[in-house]
C-alpha cells in the first residue's frame, strides 16, 4: 500500500475506457473505510457516469472542465446534520477522498481531487443544481478514469519540515 502513496499524482488526461463497476464498489467502500470523528461516518457520494450529466456538473462547476474525458466521477458530499462541527466534517470527508484516491492509485486509475467546499458560488451552484438536501454539503468532485498521461512521482520528502518534540 505504501507505495501508491508515492506514486500517485492527478491525473487529468483519459483514454476512453469503462471502469468496472466492481472497481467503482472497491472505491467507494474504501471511501467508507476512512477515519471520522466519533466514527459518525457523515460522507455521501454521488457517482456520475453520463456525459449528459458531466455537462450539468461543468456548468456548475466550471473549473472541472477536464471531466469531459473522464469515465466516472463521485461528488463527495458531508451531512452536516450527523457532524455538526463544520471543521470536523471537512476533515473526515478529506480523509475519505484520499482514500478513493489511493484506491484509484492501487487499481491503475487516474484522478482527480476538483475543489469545491471553499467557493461558496460553487457549492451553491452544485447544491441547487442536484437539489441536494439542505444539510448536505458538496465538498469535492473526484474524477475517475485510466491515465492517458504519465506523470512521474516527485520527491517531497523535507526534512525542514519535521520538528521534534516542539517547533
Ligand atoms: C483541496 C484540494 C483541492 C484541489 N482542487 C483541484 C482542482 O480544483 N482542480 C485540479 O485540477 N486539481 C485540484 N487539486 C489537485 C492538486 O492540484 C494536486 O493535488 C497538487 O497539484 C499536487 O499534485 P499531485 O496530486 O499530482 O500530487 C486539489 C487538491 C486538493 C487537496
Amino acid at each position: 500500500m505504501i507505495e501508491y502513496i508515492f506514486s500517485r499524482r492527478s491525473i487529468r488526461n483519459y483514454i476512453d475506457k469503462e471502469i468496472p463497476n466492481k472497481d467503482i464498489e472497491l472505491i467507494l467502500k474504501s471511501a467508507m473505510y476512512a477515519p471520522s470523528a466519533m466514527n459518525l461516518q457523515p460522507w455521501h457520494f454521488i457517482v456520475f457516469d453520463n456525459k449528459e450529466i458531466f455537462q450539468r456538473l461543468i456548468s456548475a462547476i466550471p473549473h472541472a472542465e477536464m471531466i469531459k474525458g473522464a469515465d466516472k466521477c463521485i461528488l463527495v458530499c458531508g451531512d452536516s446534520i450527523k457532524e455538526k462541527n463544520e471543521s470536523w466534517l471537512i476533515q473526515n470527508c478529506s480523509a475519505s477522498i484520499q482514500n478513493i484516491l489511493l484506491s484509484a492509485e492501487a487499481l491503475v486509475i487516474g484522478s482527480c481531487w476538483i475543489a469545491i467546499h471553499g467557493m461558496d458560488e460553487i457549492v451553491s451552484n452544485v447544491k441547487k443544481e442536484f437539489s441536494l438536501p439542505s444539510e448536505i454539503i458538496p465538498i469535492a468532485l473526484i474524477s475517475l478514469g485510466y491515465p492517458n498521461e504519465v506523470i512521474t512521482a516527485e520527491d517531497r520528502y523535507d526534512l525542514g519540515k519535521i520538528h521534534f518534540n516542539g517547533w
